[in-house]
C-alpha cells in the first residue's frame, strides 16, 4: 500500500486557499484533507461544498472529504457534486455504517469510516471488506492544532494487524497532532495515509519546504 501525505485544507490561510493549496500541490501534495464540522457532531463550523467546488478547478490531487457532521448521508451527492473522490464519516454519527458506505460507493467515490479516539476497533471490524479506508482520529475531531494522543499508535497497530489477518489491502489514515516529529512513529505503526494541517500551513514561507520533508518520510 502506497504512502500519501494530505494536508489538511483547515490549517490554510481562509484568505488565499487556492494559492496555498497550489503551493503545497507543486511541492508534492498528492491529496488534499476537506474537514466539513456543522457545529453539532462537533463544537466548531468549518466550511461547506462551495469550498471544495471552488479549490476543484485548480487542482488535480485527490480528494479526501472528513464529514465530522450528523446525518451524513444527506451530504454524500453534494459532495460528489463538488469533486469528492472519497468520503469518510463517523461510526459514531449514524447508525446504518453498512448502509452509508454503500451509498457513496454507489456515488462513484471511495468510501471509509473515521473513528474517535475512544471509539473502540470493534465499530468497523466487520466492515473492513466493505471499506478501502480507515481513518483513525488521533485527536478529538473538532479543531486543528491540537496534541497527538499517544494511545493512537497502539490502536493503528492493531488496526493494520486486522487488515492483514483478513489478507485486506486497507489504506488507515491518521488524523490530529501529526509533525515531523511523530511521522515516522506513526508510518512504523501501519498508517499509509498521512493528514497533517497546522505542520505543513501555519507557516506560509515555510508550505514547500514542510511538504518535502514530509514526503522525505513518507516516500
Ligand atoms: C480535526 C481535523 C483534522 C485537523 C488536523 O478535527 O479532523 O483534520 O485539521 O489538524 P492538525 O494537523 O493541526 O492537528
Ligand atoms: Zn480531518
Amino acid at each position: 500500500m502506497r504512502n500519501r501525505l494530505s494536508p489538511s485544507v483547515l490549517a490554510a490561510d481562509f484568505g488565499a486557499l487556492r494559492e496555498d493549496l497550489r503551493t503545497a500541490e507543486e511541492a508534492g501534495a498528492e491529496s488534499f484533507h476537506f474537514d466539513i464540522m456543522d457545529g453539532h457532531f462537533v463544537p466548531n463550523i468549518s466550511y461547506g461544498a462551495s469550498i471544495v467546488s471552488a479549490l476543484r478547478k485548480d487542482s488535480r490531487a485527490f480528494f479526501d472529504v472528513h464529514l465530522m457532521v450528523e446525518n451524513p448521508d444527506f451530504y454524500f451527492p453534494i459532495f460528489k457534486k463538488a469533486g469528492a473522490d472519497r468520503i469518510c464519516f463517523h461510526v459514531e454519527a449514524t447508525p446504518h455504517l453498512d448502509r452509508s458506505l454503500n451509498a457513496i460507493k454507489e456515488l462513484d467515490m471511495e468510501a471509509g469510516l473515521a473513528v474517535n479516539p475512544a471509539t473502540s476497533l470493534s465499530t468497523v471490524e466487520e466492515l473492513l471488506p466493505v471499506c478501502s479506508y480507515i481513518l483513525l482520529m488521533s485527536v478529538n475531531p473538532g479543531f486543528g492544532g491540537q496534541k497527538f494522543i499517544p494511545y493512537s499508535l497502539d490502536k493503528l497497530r492493531r488496526l493494520r494487524e486486522m487488515a492483514e489477518e483478513r489478507d485486506l489491502e486497507l489504506e488507515i489514515g491518521v488524523d490530529g497532532g501529526i509533525g515531523l516529529e511523530n511521522i515516522a512513529s506513526v508510518l512504523d505503526a501501519g498508517a499509509n495515509f498521512i493528514i497533517a494541517g497546522s505542520s505543513v500551513f501555519s507557516e506560509k514561507d515555510k508550505i514547500t519546504e514542510k511538504v518535502e520533508a514530509f514526503n522525505r518520510f513518507i516516500k
